[in-house]
């Protein structure tokens, strides 16, 4: 029995039936407040998977759907959809009187979570024994039933047969031949939404995205990331695996997680015209920000130049040319050095102080009169 001071007054009936779903703050509590076939319900609104704010998602049947990544809870009974019933999130009573909602902060059942299995990538980083892996990432586009030459993917090849040679283990991932979604800006509706492993891969099994997350955060030392020169900037897919990669940025900016520790990044470029510098800046910047090392001379390029796009020739010439494949073994050779050294002093992470940093966590310095002025 709810006593006549335990109900809080949330505001007049024909105001809040006006919408169906709506997140509301009751004494310092979320609540997703529910107006359904004329009736109203609450339940908590704090998702059971991340926290995500249930009253902002909407109302699909029975179920309150979650804005972040979609998990359903009942609208009356806050119990997960048909087989997850057993997560569940908080009911509250709720009434109508003189025209006003009236709510209980006295819960009518408890939140439960039904217990998942956690995902293969969510093991802790730790580096197996054994000797130097290397894995190549070519992001190179082509009809995969009709293959084409691609420079950039022949140098990436040649290093990993240098790589090899030296009696390290090496995996070639064409990106191309994968199945993968565009990020779809989970952090854009909160950096929260955005987690690791990446909620694309945990809610879509057809996504093999999960191959390059292997590769980057557990099995590999050095990662070889070869791209085509497009329009200035590095290929299409490139970009459509970078914007993937933001969770591991992520988990730097919102968790201090650092998930990438000693390990090395080069980078082959390559373009019938020119811009070499621009893209392998925008490539080192971005592998470096998600905590890897770059070598001295961490990339190499090759390019016709802008009044030499002779198409058929540049092939030819990167095919026979000594010169670039020395130069794969030499990137090799230079990442190898450093990812020797990294592994020998097993530093933990580098990044101790957030200030200065990409979203670094403004609560940690509300001190600071300069962003008192801003937050
Ligand atoms: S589904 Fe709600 S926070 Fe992920």
């Amino acid at each position: 029995m709810v006593s006549s001071e335990e109900w809080h007054d949330l505001g007049e009936v024909a105001e809040l039936s006006k919408r169906p779903l709506q997140q509301i703050e009751v004494a310092g509590k979320k609540i997703a407040l529910v107006f359904k076939d004329g009736q109203f319900s609450a339940i908590s609104g704090v998702c059971n998977h991340v926290g995500g704010p249930l009253g902002d998602g909407c109302l699909e049947g029975d179920y309150v759907v979650c804005p972040w990544h979609y998990y359903k809870f009942h609208w009356k009974t806050g119990e997960g959809e048909p087989g997850f019933e057993e997560d569940r999130v908080p009911t509250f009573p709720v009434k109508t009187e003189n025209g006003r909602v009236l709510l209980s902060l006295n819960r009518l059942t408890t939140r439960n979570h039904k217990f998942h299995e956690p995902m293969h990538l969510a093991r802790k980083p730790e580096r197996a024994p054994g000797p130097l892996r290397v894995a190549g990432i070519s992001t190179t586009a082509m009809d995969l039933k009709y293959p084409r030459p691609s420079t950039s993917e022949m140098l990436l090849e040649s290093s990993l047969k240098h790589a090899k040679f030296l009696g390290f283990d090496t995996h070639l991932v064409k990106l191309r031949e994968l199945n993968f979604r565009h990020c779809e800006g989970f952090y854009s509706k909160s950096s929260h939404a955005c987690i690791w492993p990446c909620s694309i891969t945990q809610l879509d099994p057809n996504d093999q995205l999960d191959q390059v997350y292997e590769d980057l955060v557990h099995w590999a030392d050095i990662i070889l990331i070869a791209t085509p020169i497009r329009w200035g900037s590095a290929s299409a897919l490139y970009f459509k695996m970078v914007e993937r990669l933001n969770c591991i940025q992520n988990q730097i900016t919102i968790h201090n997680n650092q998930l990438i520790c000693n390990k090395v990044a080069g980078f082959i470029i390559t373009g019938g015209q020119d811009n070499v510098q621009a893209v392998a800046g925008s490539m080192m910047g971005f592998f470096s920000e998600l905590g890897f090392h770059l070598p001295p001379f961490p990339f190499i390029a090759h390019s016709l130049g802008w009044s030499m796009e002779n198409m058929e020739h540049n092939v030819r010439y990167v095919q026979q040319s000594k010169v670039l494949v020395d130069a794969t073994k030499d990137l090799v050779n230079r990442c190898a050095t450093l990812s020797h050294s990294l592994i020998a002093a097993n530093a933990p992470g580098t990044l101790q102080n957030r200030a200065g940093r990409k979203a670094f966590n403004t609560r940690d310095h509300e001190d600071d009169p300069n962003l008192n002025s801003q937050i």
